[in-house]
């Protein structure tokens, strides 16, 4: 079982760790997913840390998530930036995937923008647009809140009724149309992977309400709602899904669709922490 005293202890020791490097205290934190990896270097950086120089901190073996906090100021806009996210689906315990979202609460952020790259199967929405997660769907992972309830951070059983904040979701499509970039509102829906779905399972969680699906995310989410956070989950839309696609999928092909409108995306942030 999770020990919940000593995954406390030692978030508190990672946050002593960092006070030994630097003493900023961001307000917004930001999860960088695929294609954003570089949102950094808008940032005026004030100090860098890799998460290797943590004792035990888990570390990302996915492409394209190199593992760092990136503190700095964006538009007087105090953030750390989580560069390299860890996923279920690399073998962590579903604590430890959460692990890095939990420490940017613990050093001060309240607000938390979580991206990502999703697959979309809403035929309504087009590759290289965005969306805006209304709602999101979890059922299909476990829970992060499993085992011991941590109180310092929250509730046993937390409300997630409104578990992203519906004044940044009108903020990020109220953006979207003075930029002109296309921006959706909907639901996601989080999934193990790392196989990409089949045909019959995109069906099957388009008739459950899904708008676009991804790997990571939800429980990010959940863990951050559970701390009380103002939470935005922002996706960019690398590719239709299974079954709707007319090729075959590839984690290739989206890093490439990702990195061709991370233009866009970093204008699509910048504007939503100037106007946050
Ligand atoms: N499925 C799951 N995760 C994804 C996809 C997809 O089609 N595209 C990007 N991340």
């Amino acid at each position: 079982m999770l020990d919940a005293k000593a995954y406390y202890q030692r978030l508190l020791e990672y946050e002593k760790e960092i006070r030994k490097v630097t003493d900023f205290v961001p307000e917004v934190a930001i999860v960088l997913g695929s294609g954003l990896g570089d949102f950094a270097k808008n940032l005026e950086v004030e100090a860098v840390i890799d998460y290797g120089d943590l004792e035990g901190f888990p570390v990302s073996t996915a492409p394209g998530h190199a593992g760092q906090y990136i503190f700095g100021t964006l538009n007087g806009v105090k953030m750390v930036c989580m560069k390299g996210r860890i996923h279920y689906y690399e073998g962590y315990d579903m604590s430890e995937v959460v692990l890095p979202l939990r420490l940017m609460r613990v050093l001060g952020a309240k607000t938390v923008i979580i991206t990502n790259a999703v697959g979309c199967m809403n035929e309504n929405f087009s590759v290289g647009s965005f969306m805006v997660s209304r709602d999101c769907i979890a059922s299909f992972v476990p829970s992060p809140l499993i085992g011991p309830n941590i109180d310092e951070f929250g509730p046993r059983f937390p409300d997630m009724s409104e578990i992203y904040d519906r004044e940044t979701i009108d903020k990020v499509l109220r953006i979207g149309r003075e930029t002109g970039l296309e921006v959706h509102e909907g639901v996601f829906i989080q999934l193990t992977g790392p196989q990409y779905e089949t045909a019959s399972e995109i069906r099957m969680y388009k008739a459950l309400g899904a708008d676009c699906c991804g790997m990571s995310s939800a429980v990010e989410a959940i863990t951050a709602a559970h701390m009380g956070m103002k939470v935005c989950g922002i996706s960019c839309i690398t590719n239709m899904c299974t079954g709707i696609s007319k090729t075959k999928l590839s984690g290739e092909e989206v890093i490439e669709v990702g990195n061709r409108v991370s233009g866009d995306f970093e204008i699509l942030i910048k504007e939503l922490v100037r106007n946050l």
